[in-house]
């Protein structure tokens, strides 16, 4: 964390009239679950209690909403994302893009609409900020996510302890580890969300965060077959652009995303639903006689 202002990026209405006056050059576009990855990712973390062996964590990020997406595709979005199987929903950042208002009512409803058992959890990204992190709080609230923006929470399976934590966003510099770092239970495994995956080298060097989640690359809209990954790299997400690393013995992982960037491009780089199942270690031993 550097300091709290704010430097919103130059005629953000400016650019949405553009994005608006590119998008009416192109069919509107409708949801179809064919279009989207479902990604499915098991991590076997230390110290994870055998009661959170094969425990579904959802992940959603980069909506973008207004650019491209539209109320309608989010709204149809979310209500297949409902009959996915998952025990727990975060978000990780940039529900809107260069304008809130008039999107606002409609994001607070899909975010409603959002069924999860054990609670929804989601922290801001950068667009989030550039728009108002206030509004995008209200929406949180309103729709019974819990802001997680430098926090964490302790969730209980039977006695035995899982840490879901997050810092907000690292581009407009306020991350603040130091304030969640306290809040973490000892000896029991952390998952931090973070919206910039090039945060992965902070939270790393404390040596407390098992897995981080991540988005804002889009997966660069271009993955190089076979070799899974992208030259295309935006700011804070140069290092780990698009899935899974390893960082001695802390994971990232960087969603490709929901939403598009400038151009309604994704090639070999479909938007994604990420499901992330847990594994213990730690495995009930079975008796065969
Ligand atoms: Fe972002």
């Amino acid at each position: 964390m550097k300091d709290e202002n704010v430097l919103i990026p130059p005629a953000m209405k400016i650019r949405q009239t553009i994005q608006e006056s590119m998008t009416n050059t192109l069919p509107e576009k409708e949801f179809n679950p064919e279009d989207v990855d479902v990604v499915e990712v098991n991590i076997e973390l230390t110290n994870l209690g055998k009661n959170f062996h094969n425990y579904r964590i959802l992940n959603l990020c980069d909506i973008h909403l207004g650019q491209w997406i539209n109320p309608e595709y989010l709204e149809d979005l979310i209500d297949y994302v409902n009959t996915l199987n998952y025990d727990l929903a975060t978000l990780t950042g940039d529900y809107v893009s260069y304008v809130i208002d008039g999107y606002d009512a409609s994001l607070e409803k899909s975010f409603k609409k959002l069924k999860s058992e054990d609670g929804k959890f989601g922290v801001l990204g950068n667009h989030d900020h550039w728009l108002g992190a206030d509004k995008i709080r209200n929406i949180f609230k309103n729709s019974d996510i819990y802001d997680l923006s430098n926090d964490a929470v302790t969730l209980i399976r039977k006695n035995e302890k899982l840490n879901l934590a997050g810092v907000d966003s690292y581009t407009v510099c306020a991350d603040n580890l130091d304030k969640v770092l306290p809040k973490l239970e000892k000896d029991a495994p952390t998952i931090l969300l973070a919206h910039e995956p090039d945060f992965a080298q902070q939270s790393f060097q404390t040596g407390k965060i098992d897995l981080q989640i991540s988005g804002h690359s889009h997966g660069g809209q271009f993955i190089i077959p076979k070799f899974e990954t992208t030259p295309f790299r935006g700011k804070k997400s140069i290092k780990y652009p698009v899935g899974l690393y390893e960082l001695g013995n802390m994971f990232q992982y960087t969603s490709k995303g929901l939403g598009t960037n400038s151009f309604r491009i994704r090639v070999n780089c479909k938007p994604e639903i990420t499901i992330i199942t847990l594994k213990s270690k730690i495995r009930q031993k079975i008796e065969i006689e």
